[in-house]
């Protein structure tokens, strides 16, 4: 695993892209937020260990920090998070993906996380829930801020952030279609088939876009805004591979269950075989975008 970081300079913002294969719209419901969790990848020890290094973090108890994940999903950073704060509020507007993580959190045996039901136009509420001596130590954002205003959430988030604490706006390598692999790009080939359109959508990780966030961290009064790369490999098997790409399609735009095996073979059958016993090999690129108060 390697890392690097980098200050990012604030360029003009740029439109930010449409965000799924299906629809525009966000729907993590049922099967899909069944799918998240089961086939989701996590983010390796590292991310954590940065973020407790690039805010200070404190775990006492009492006095240690208060984490938001922000767009929680089924706790693929809150669980991790929380050995590293006194507490983490997972909000998330999508009930399911909340039982997710609260299933997920009971099966870890995770004691000091709160899961909440909101979206990013929720965080001006959270501040009265907020100790004045000691506020939000990170705020964490993986995958998840296409679907926000990052604008006006940055501008809500720096009030309610401690000396020295900050937000961080994850990208958890690329979407399974938009990558440079023949595997991916003949995923990408048979789901513009199925659709019937470009499947354009980079999820919040293409560069665009994270400079757009870069300069509205920097407009709401962040300082210190860098981008820290950790790259690593990593495999994934046909079933990881479909399991994946379900967790991304909007519940709305996914084939029903009667219609989803042959959907899933059709898909298989444009893939090429996986060049290992462990899969197809995907590098994969975890961005941490960071700004300190
Ligand atoms: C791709 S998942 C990311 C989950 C997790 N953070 C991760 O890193 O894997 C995106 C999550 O953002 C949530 N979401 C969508 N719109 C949101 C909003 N306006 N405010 C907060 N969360 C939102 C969705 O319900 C979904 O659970």
């Amino acid at each position: 695993m390697t890392s690097s970081s980098a200050p990012v300079a604030s360029p003009a913002p740029s439109a930010a892209s449409a965000p799924e294969p299906g629809s525009g719209l966000p729907d993590f419901s049922g099967e899909v937020a069944a799918y998240y969790a089961e086939y989701r990848r996590g983010y390796p020890p590292a991310v954590f260990d940065a973020l407790a290094r690039t805010f200070g973090l404190d775990a006492h108890a009492g006095i240690g920090d208060l984490a938001l994940d922000l767009g929680c999903g089924t706790g693929q950073l809150a669980l991790p998070l929380a050995a590293h704060v006194r507490t983490v509020i997972g909000l998330d507007p999508e009930p399911d993906m909340l039982r997710g993580a609260r299933t997920a959190a009971d099966r870890a045996g995770v004691r000091n996380a709160l899961w909440l039901l909101g979206t990013d136009a929720d965080v001006p509420a959270l501040a009265a829930l907020l100790p004045g001596d000691r506020p939000l130590g990170v705020t964490v954002i993986g995958n998840a801020l296409h679907w926000m205003r990052p604008e006006e959430l940055f501008g809500a988030l720096r009030p309610l952030t401690r000396p020295g604490g900050g937000v961080a706006v994850i990208a958890n390598g690329a979407p399974v279609w938009a990558q440079d692999s023949d595997w991916s790009q003949a995923l990408r080939g048979a789901l513009e088939e199925h659709f019937g359109r470009p499947i354009t959508a980079s999820c919040g990780t293409d560069a665009a876009e994270r400079e757009r966030y870069a300069a509205a961290l920097t407009a709401a009064g962040f300082t210190d805004v860098r981008d820290t790369v950790i790259d690593y490999e990593d495999a994934l098997t046909p079933d990881q591979l479909l399991g994946t790409l379900f967790s991304a399609i909007p519940a709305t735009s996914l084939p029903s269950p009667a219609e989803r095996p042959a959907f899933a073979a059709r898909l298989r059958a444009a893939l090429p075989a996986p060049p290992t016993a462990a899969g197809y090999p995907e590098p994969v690129r975890i961005s941490l975008l960071t700004g300190r108060a």
